[in-house]
């Protein structure tokens, strides 16, 4: 699954995600869900029981709970904002709990002056405490809007090369994960 974690309008956050979408089917490794936060268009958070219950009363935390169920890794695509990720992705990841539980998780981040790396390191304590297992490479953009033109990200050889290595590693550990969670 891939996530787009910003809304606004005028992203470039889609052409990065796409990018990364693209080159994620090259592979061959995936089967891809590719989810715009924009269009899931989740209000916040509105359910009374910690999701840890599953105690689930909104059809579109249902039917988000069903879609995160089905992926077995994940790439988070964020921007950095003030220092931190986006909260339209904090939301998405809030509504759920067992369902990311020992999956594996990659991020693309990118920022201003940052790269996201800033977006990304907030993003850890959040993952840790989801059980999400996150990947080493991650693919980090300075100024990442200036690589889109037209609405199309142009990537460098060392975001092509780190994109590659993430996604080798998203597969492996997909692999590796799916019989612990089956044991649980
Ligand atoms: C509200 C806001 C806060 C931002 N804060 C930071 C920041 O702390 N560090 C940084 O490097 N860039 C920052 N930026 C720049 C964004 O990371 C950059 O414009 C990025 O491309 C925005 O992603 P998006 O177009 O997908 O929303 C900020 C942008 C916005 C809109």
């Amino acid at each position: 699954m891939i996530i787009v974690g910003s809304v606004r309008p005028g992203r470039v956050g889609l052409p990065i995600a796409e990018w990364v979408r693209s080159e994620a089917e090259k592979t061959g490794d995936f089967e891809i869900d590719f989810v715009d936060l924009a269009e899931l268009n989740l209000p916040f958070m509105d359910e009374p029981a910690h999701p840890r219950l599953r105690q689930y009363t909104q059809p579109h935390t249902i039917a988000w709970s069903e879609r995160v169920d089905a992926a077995d890794a994940f790439i988070l695509v964020t921007p950095e904002y003030n220092y931190s990720y986006s909260p339209a992705l904090k939301n998405a990841l809030d509504f759920l709990n067992r369902e990311w539980w020992m999956k594996p998780v990659g991020f693309v981040s990118y920022g201003g002056v940052s790269s996201g790396t800033r977006g990304a390191a907030a993003l850890l304590p959040t993952i840790v405490s989801l059980g999400l297992v996150r990947v080493g490479p991650n693919v980090e953009l300075t100024f990442g809007g200036k690589q889109v033109v037209d609405g199309v990200f142009h990537p460098g050889e060392k975001e092509l090369a780190i994109l590659a290595r993430e996604l080798k590693e998203l597969a492996r550990f997909a692999d590796g994960l799916k019989p612990l969670r089956a044991t649980d």
